[in-house]
């Protein structure tokens, strides 16, 4: 198969960082570039860290791009620190890198790149949504020129992880999801019903340490944080939500999914940042999002581990 032609948007992040890494390695992406947004960190923060794992994916040609610093209409930021890290990788101090953002801003490339190319780029976001709704807004040929968007965000069936309804990638900007929901562009929504079910272990991630690779020193130790941050709410094995948006670009076969008539609520204290996906058989709404509903959760895991743990040399440190 050809690569699969993609940009990232994303907000890294310590998912964030194990999905780019394994986009990179795997070997069955054309990553055209990277492009930032607010979201786990301030967007300038997000930038750097994808500069990081580019340098330790040794791509330093894959541009990045700084993008929105905050949601479309709203002031509030919610960065997540206490899940993260200060500084979105779990504080672990890895060298800074050398490269610096490219000239341009996040949401005129995603249209001019998708543009230049129609029908051939996918976006893959593991992000709030606010450099894709710029980009629709920007220029509406936008929506028409992407491949699809495949979004790691929402909930279907299950509860939030930021309010009871609503998941962070969402609730950190609703009206910008509600445009990319209504655009009517071929649109995946990879939720928390799936990336909840895709948990590394501690075993999983001791087997990572002990692969000795650079990549896999820099995994261990980034997920050393997340993991304490899920443990303390009683989870022993941490989700690894964004990775799940690039298993399902190469491996749909390992999804369950429907067709769903789905919008983002932006309003109400209980309601905010809800996807209300709509499971009516007799439904007059049109189906407009493809809801990933299921996952083979150990397949995409063991996959991942094979990803990190040959990518790169030994590394005696
Ligand atoms: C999503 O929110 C972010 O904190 C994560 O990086 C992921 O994209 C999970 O709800
Ligand atoms: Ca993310």
């Amino acid at each position: 198969m050809p690569p699969r032609r993609v940009i990232i948007d994303t907000d890294p992040g310590i998912d964030d960082a194990q999905a780019i890494l394994f986009a990179f390695l795997c070997g069955q992406f054309q990553i055209d570039a990277v492009t930032c947004v607010f979201g786990n960190v301030p967007v300038d923060l997000a930038a750097l860290n994808a500069l990081r794992l580019i340098e330790l994916a040794d791509r330093p040609e894959v541009p990045v791009y700084l993008g929105a610093p905050e949601p479309l209409l709203r002031r509030r930021l919610r960065f997540a620190p206490m899940v993260h890290g200060e500084d979105g990788l779990g504080n672990v101090d890895w060298p800074r890198p050398a490269g610096r953002p490219a000239p341009g801003y996040a949401p005129v490339e995603l249209a001019r790149r998708a543009l230049e190319a129609p029908g051939q780029i996918a976006v893959l976001t593991l992000g709030p949504l606010t450099n894709i709704a710029l980009a629709m807004r920007l220029d509406p040929r936008f929506a028409g020129a992407v491949k699809e968007i495949i979004a790691m965000g929402g909930t279907a069936l299950g509860p939030g992880n930021v309010s009871a309804v609503a998941s962070a990638n969402i609730m950190n900007d609703p009206e910008a999801a509600k445009v990319v929901y209504g655009a009517g562009v071929p649109l995946t929504m990879v939720g928390l019903d799936v990336t909840k079910r895709v948990r590394i272990t501690p075993e999983r991630r001791d087997r990572m340490k002990a692969a000795g690779t650079r990549i896999a020193e820099f995994v261990y130790r980034i997920t050393g944080f997340y993991a304490g941050a899920y443990l303390k709410e009683g989870i022993a094995g941490f989700p690894v939500h964004d990775l799940v948006v690039m298993a399902y670009a190469l491996r749909p076969d390992l999804f369950e999914v429907k067709r769903l008539p789905v919008d983002v609520e932006t309003e109400g204290a209980l309601t905010d940042g809800m996807t209300v996906v709509d499971f009516r058989p007799f439904t007059d709404r049109p189906a407009n999002v493809t809801v990933c509903l299921n996952a083979d959760a150990d397949g995409i895991l063991d996959w991942y581990e094979r990803v990190i743990t040959s990518a790169g040399e030994r590394d005696s440190r």
